[in-house]
Parts: C-alpha cells; structure tokens; sequence
C-alpha cells in the first residue's frame, strides 16, 4: 500500500522538492499551509491538481490544527520542514522564530502522541548545521560539540533535543538531519545565494547597478537542495532512527560564490579594497555583454554594506558526511558547487529577462527596490 507523508513547510525550497521525490516513490503526500492575503505558491503551483498531492490549513503556532491534522492524515511519515528560516531575521523576531522553530517542533511531537501514532508514524526533523555556530571544530560532524550562535540556531537546537528525548522516552522513530547550506534555483532571494545570482543576472542585463552584500569572508558548504531532499527520506528509511550530518565536505567564502556567480553571468570581476571599503570591479566582459549599454569595464558592481552584517555571524561551516555515506549509501557529490552556481545563474538569467516584461506592465522597478539593500 502507498505510504502516506504530511510535510510541514511544504511551499518552502525544500518543500517542494520532498513533494516531487515522494509523488515520484508513489507516496500520498499532503503538506501545510497557512493563511496569507497573496495566496501565491509558486513553488508547488505544479503539484496542485495532481492525484496523490493533498493542501491543508494549519500553522505551527497552532497546537490544535496540527492535532486535528494528524489525527485526519495518518500519516506513515512526517517530514517537520516549516520554520522561519532565516538567520537574520530571527535577530528581529526572535519570539516568533523561537515558537515555529521550537516549540513548533514539540507541537508535532505531541500531535503524534495525541493521536496514538508514536509507534507507527516516523518524523524527520529539519535540523541545520547552524547549531555549531561559533564553531568548536573543523570540520563539523555528528559528535561535534553545539554552539549555537543566533536566535534562529538557539530555537533549533530546542528542536534537536526535544526529538532526541522523545526518542529516548517514548521509542520514537523521530531523527535529526543536521543539513549544511542548501540551495537552488528555488532559494529565497534573501539567502546570500540567490541575493547574488539574480544581482548578476540583473547587472548582466542593464538593470541593477550594484549588489551589496555583508561579510565577504564567510565560509559555507553550500549543496544542491534537489540532492539533499533524497537524505531526509533516507533518514526514515534506515534501520534505527539516528541523527545525521548532511553537507557536501566542501568549503568557500561568500566572495568566491559572487565570483563564479558573476562569472557566469558574463563579467569577470576583481576585488579591492578590505572589509566595509571591500568592492567588486568589472575586469572584463564577456564580447555580448560588453556591446549592451548599463555595465562596463572599472564598473563597481559589489560593495559591502553593514546593513547586512549580523550582531553574531557563523563564519566556518563545513560538514562531514562521512556517516551519511557509509550508512545511507549518499554521494554528497552529486552536483558539484560549480555545477550549483551555473544552474542557478542560468535559471535566473532567463528569469530577469522573463520579470523584465511583467514589471513595465506592473510599473516596478525592481532593481531600485533591490539596489537599496532591502534584504529581508
Ligand atoms: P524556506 O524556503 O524558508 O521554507 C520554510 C517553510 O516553512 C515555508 O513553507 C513556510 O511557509 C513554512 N512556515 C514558516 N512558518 C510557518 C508556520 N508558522 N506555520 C506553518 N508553516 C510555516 O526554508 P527551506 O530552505 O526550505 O528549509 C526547510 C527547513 O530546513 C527549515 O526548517 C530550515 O530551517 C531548515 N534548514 C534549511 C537549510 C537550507 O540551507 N535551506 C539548512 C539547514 C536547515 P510560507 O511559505 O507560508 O512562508
Ligand atoms: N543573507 C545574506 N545577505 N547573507 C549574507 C550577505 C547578504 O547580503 N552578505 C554576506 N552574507 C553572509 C551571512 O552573514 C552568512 O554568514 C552567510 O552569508 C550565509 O547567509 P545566508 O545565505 O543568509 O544563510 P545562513 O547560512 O545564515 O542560513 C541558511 O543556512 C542554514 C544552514 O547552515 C538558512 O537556510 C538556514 O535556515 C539554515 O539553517
């Protein structure tokens, strides 16, 4: 019989491409989502209408509808993807970040046990490698010690613990994936990422003059979402419910994602200049950029700016998959972070051109929107 998957925060990136792998393995997926006055979602607006892809009202700051939810899905397996997920908004909504983000998670917990499914319902909790924050060893794996270093991590190591001790307490099949920074082409654009991939698309095409960004200097290990969705079914799948690191094991800094960003876009840049006074210049072009009017050669195109600076920031992420190789069979390899980079600039150089037309009907500049530094 088809297995049944409730998925909380299903309109998000990862979201929506755990529906697409669990619509492919023939599940019946049914997912969250709340109330809003544009009710747009774009993400899964292809999934709506199919057969086996259910929508449902509930909110994770709402006990009730997730009990009521629950106990009408059955669900075989939970996938708790929903949070505010963003590191520095969590500085401006601190208490909104810490009741989705963890006590959220203990909503879902009780919510299962309410409905008498502790034994036969499993639950993935999406868990982040934040939670080394101020990091206490490179690289970062399942025994390294926490550090949580925002809001965001402090709310979500709540998450990490509550469903280690509910495992513990009641024998529950509930288990942490420790995911490193994922991205795509469905990446919200105020995670650095696609900040920089539409910014280039934007300059490349003569409507954005320049990106401003925050620390340069940030290491991450960045990985294609599409192959991380497949570990978070894989945690379910295995033997005995453990937690698990999940990044690719290789690192680079903010400054060199702009780079090869831009690169794909047709300008070679190269930096001068050290922290706030740091900027990115147009060295070269490539010949069908150089002949368009808007970017050219000695351009300022990147310049820091200390709206996006974090009171804290995590600066040194890096994974060890090991454990996820050995026992779940995972190639953190799958798409390379060059492979990344391209995919989401190509995708957004076609988006740009395709906004362009859309925004003269509608009358928004949304380069003057972005240039101001909105980031949130
Ligand atoms: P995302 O794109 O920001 O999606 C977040 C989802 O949570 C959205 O569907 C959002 O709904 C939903 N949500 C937020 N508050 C909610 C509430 N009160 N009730 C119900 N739903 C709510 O995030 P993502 O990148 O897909 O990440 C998925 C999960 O993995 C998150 O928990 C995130 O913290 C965690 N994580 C992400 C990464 C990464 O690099 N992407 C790494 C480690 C861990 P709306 O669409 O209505 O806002
Ligand atoms: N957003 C943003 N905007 N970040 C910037 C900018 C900017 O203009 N300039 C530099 N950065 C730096 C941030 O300071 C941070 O060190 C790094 O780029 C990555 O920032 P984000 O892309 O916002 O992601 P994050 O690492 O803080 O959080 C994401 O990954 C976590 C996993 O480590 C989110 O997806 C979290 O939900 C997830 O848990």
């Amino acid at each position: 019989m088809a297995k049944t998957a409730l998925i909380t925060g299903v309109t998000g990136q990862d979201g929506s491409y755990l529906s697409e792998f669990l619509l492919a393995k023939g599940y019946e997926v049914h997912g969250i989502i709340r109330r809003s006055s544009v009710d747009y979602r774009e993400r899964i607006a292809h999934l709506e209408g199919t057969p086996h892809f259910h929508l449902h009202y509930a909110d994770m700051s709402d006990s009730m509808s997730l009990v009521k939810l629950v106990g009408k899905v059955m669900p075989d397996e939970i996938y708790n993807l929903a949070a505010q997920s963003h590191v520095q908004v969590s500085f401006d909504a601190p208490e909104f970040t810490a009741d989705v983000d963890a006590v959220g998670v203990l909503r879902v917990l009780e919510a299962v046990r309410t409905n008498h499914l502790e034994k036969t319902c499993k639950i993935y909790q999406a868990s982040t490698s934040e939670l080394y924050g101020k990091v206490e060893e490179v690289p970062q794996s399942e025994t390294t010690p926490f550090h949580p270093y925002s809001p965001y991590a402090v709310a979500k190591l709540y998450g990490y613990w509550i469903i280690k001790e509910y495992r513990e307490a009641y024998d529950m099949f509930c288990c942490s994936g420790i995911l490193f920074n994922h991205e795509s082409e469905r990446r919200g654009e105020t995670f650095v990422t696609r900040k920089i991939t539409l910014a280039a698309a934007r300059i490349a095409q003569g409507k954005q003059k320049c990106l401003y960004l925050g620390n340069l200097d940030s290491l991450r290990d960045w990985g294609y979402a599409k192959d991380y969705v497949e570990c978070m079914w894989l945690i379910l799948q295995h033997k005995t419910p453990e937690d698990f690191v999940i990044a690719t094991g290789v690192q680079h800094s903010v400054r060199e994602f702009a780079t090869l960003a831009f690169h794909h876009a047709g300008i070679e840049l190269r930096w001068e200049g050290q922290g706030i006074e740091e900027k990115g210049i147009v060295e070269n072009l490539t010949p069908t950029l150089s002949s368009r009017e808007g970017v050219k050669v000695g351009d300022v195109v990147v310049a820091v700016s200390p709206d996006f600076y974090r009171p804290t920031d995590v600066v040194n992420l890096l994974g060890d998959p090991s454990k996820a190789k050995r026992e779940l069979g995972w190639n953190p390899q799958t798409t390379s972070f060059e492979q990344l980079v391209e995919l989401m600039v190509t995708h957004d150089m076609k988006k740009v051109a395709a906004d362009d037309a859309a925004a003269e009907v509608r009358k928004v500049n949304l380069a003057e929107f972005l240039e101001k530094g909105i980031d949130k």
